[in-house]
């Protein structure tokens, strides 16, 4: 009995004289076989591409994550999750002549520092300092760095003109609020998730110390002074916020822009 299989190239000769109800059901199957593929390839390929858009997301952490405060010397902890760097550890300039914030204040007002954003603690404190060169220079000629804290995209906060003095933030605003500096410019990317996250927890830090009234409200600069700043995308965040203020200012309530000294 012949066993070994004849050569392919052999029965495929020999379908066309297959009867047609043969050749149809034979097409039927490769057809059945060639469609699995094609779906098996197709599903393949759309996974893959979920996978690499979920890539693309923002991680849920900052890039230090793990060991909070490895790598955070000079970094002052204020929760389990967050820390404050210091002026001497940003290398601030000595600041001028301040006045004295009455505290506790109702008012946290958000601004973005409308800059590169920062992902390392290295590159944050080369943000902070060149905006502390550019309130102090020429062009502002502020006695310090405007903001009372500033948040990097490495999750930490910078110390600006810290809880105790007026800013120079949002003229009209500051000697009646604190003000803080996004650091990034948000107006159409977000604010990263532990950059928010570091912004929540100093803030509650703040009614700990009595700093802030319990109630307090925070307010992005664009709802009292005419600016983009925050950003558009950093409002939506902030009006989701518990502590979000719903005020817009109205032309009789407006005063000059951005500054102070
Ligand atoms: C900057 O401010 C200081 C202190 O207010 C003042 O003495 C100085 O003249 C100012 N410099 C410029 C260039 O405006
Ligand atoms: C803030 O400054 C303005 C203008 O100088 C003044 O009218 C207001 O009373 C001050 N507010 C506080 C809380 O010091
Ligand atoms: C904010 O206030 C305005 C008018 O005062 C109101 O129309 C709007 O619905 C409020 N928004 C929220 C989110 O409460």
């Amino acid at each position: 009995m012949e066993s070994r299989l004849p050569h392919l190239t052999y029965c495929v000769t020999l379908l066309p004289a297959a009867p047609a109800p043969c050749r149809h059901w034979l097409a039927a199957l490769v057809g059945l076989v060639l469609g699995v593929g094609i779906t098996a390839l197709l599903a393949g390929v759309i996974i893959l591409a979920i996978q690499r858009s979920g890539a693309d997301e923002q991680p849920q952490t900052p890039p230090t994550a793990g060991d909070p405060f490895s790598e955070r010397s000079n970094c002052l902890p204020f929760s389990e999750e967050h820390c404050l760097v210091s002026r001497d550890a940003w290398h601030a300039a000595p600041s001028g002549r301040v006045a004295t914030l009455a505290t506790p204040v109702d008012t946290v007002i958000v601004q973005q520092t409308t800059t590169h954003t920062c992902a390392t603690r290295e590159q944050c404190i080369s943000a902070t300092r060149k905006i502390q060169e550019f309130h102090m220079g020429k062009e502002n000629n502020w006695s310090d760095i405007g903001y009372n804290f500033l948040v990097g995209g490495d999750g930490l906060v910078y110390s600006g003109r810290g809880w105790d003095i007026v800013g120079a933030h949002t003229k009209t605003w500051n000697n009646k609020s604190i003000g803080v500096g996004v650091i990034g410019s948000f107006s159409e990317v977000a604010a990263f998730p532990w950059q928010l996250s570091a912004m929540k927890g100093l803030l509650a830090w703040g009614v700990s110390k009595g700093k802030l009234t319990a109630d307090y409200g925070v307010m992005g600069a664009s709802q009292v002074q005419d600016t983009d700043s925050p950003g558009q995308r950093l409002m939506q965040d902030l009006r989701a916020w518990k502590h979000w203020r719903n005020y817009t200012y109205t032309t009789s309530t407006l005063h000059t822009a951005h500054g102070g000294t």
